[in-house]
């Protein structure tokens, strides 16, 4: 197995193959053996990225030269399909993880260039002053990021500070596995009464997502500022 040059560590790597069905494309994402919580795909990416990839089946052009900014992405299975489908994409997360983030772009690259997609890697730690929150997006993506006890309310302000400059208001798009313990479910519950005190939230039906990619404990929301 071959890899190219990063400064990720590559001997830990194991590569996942996702298809995207509605271009008849294969992306290829470099996963860590061992670490921490972005070193692996969630199922939350997996139904929000065939999600986005359901929408662009019924609509060619739902994503094509769109701005789209994902939040958390990890490996960046969400923003890598969103820019394989055409739209142009920051994907963005802690900076520890921007190495392993920016070899999945690079494998990618030809794959994304052919719709006319493009896709970059930032850091952008939630509640941090970033440039990025002077950007309009026309879209935001986040999976599985409401995990931290210690970062939700942080991920809340970045959520509620998009587009900060600008009247235009972002769709966001965010699946979340919803888990057994308490501490989980009570994390859920105080972030999801926040984003309806401030945001239009509704909840998309399992029937409307993809149908091998969809689960009772995955919610898949559309959020729009008040
Ligand atoms: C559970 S993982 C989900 C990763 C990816 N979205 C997926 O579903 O495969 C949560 C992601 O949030 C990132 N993250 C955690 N705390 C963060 C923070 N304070 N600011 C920005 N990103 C953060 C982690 O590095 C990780 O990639």
């Amino acid at each position: 197995m071959s890899y190219r040059k990063s400064s990720a560590q590559t001997n830990d790597l194991f590569p996942r193959e996702i298809d995207i069905e509605v271009c008849l494309k294969t992306l290829k994402i470099y996963q860590k053996m061992e670490g921490d919580v972005n070193c692996v795909v969630w199922d939350a990416s997996l139904v929000l990225a065939k999600y986005l990839e359901t929408m662009c089946h019924h609509k060619s052009d739902f994503l094509s030269g769109i701005k789209v900014l994902e939040l958390g992405s990890g490996l960046g299975v969400v923003g890598l399909t969103a820019a394989t489908l055409g739209a142009q994409v920051t994907l963005t997360d802690l900076p520890e993880s921007l190495p392993l983030l920016r070899l999945n772009i690079n494998e990618n690259k030809a794959k994304i260039g052919s719709m006319g997609g493009y896709a970059i890697a930032e850091s952008l730690i939630w509640g941090d002053n970033s440039s990025l929150l002077d950007e309009e997006f026309d879209m935001v993506v986040l999976a599985d990021c409401i995990y931290y006890e210690e970062a939700v309310d942080s991920l809340f302000e970045t959520l509620n500070n998009l587009n900060k400059t600008s009247a235009k208001k972002p769709v966001i798009y965010l699946t979340q596995e919803l888990r057994d313990s308490d501490i989980q479910k009570n994390l859920w519950t105080s972030f999801y009464e926040k984003l309806i005190d401030k945001f239009e939230v509704e909840r998309i039906p399992e029937e409307e997502q993809h149908s091998n990619y969809r689960s009772p404990d995955i919610v898949l929301l559309r959020i729009n500022k008040k």
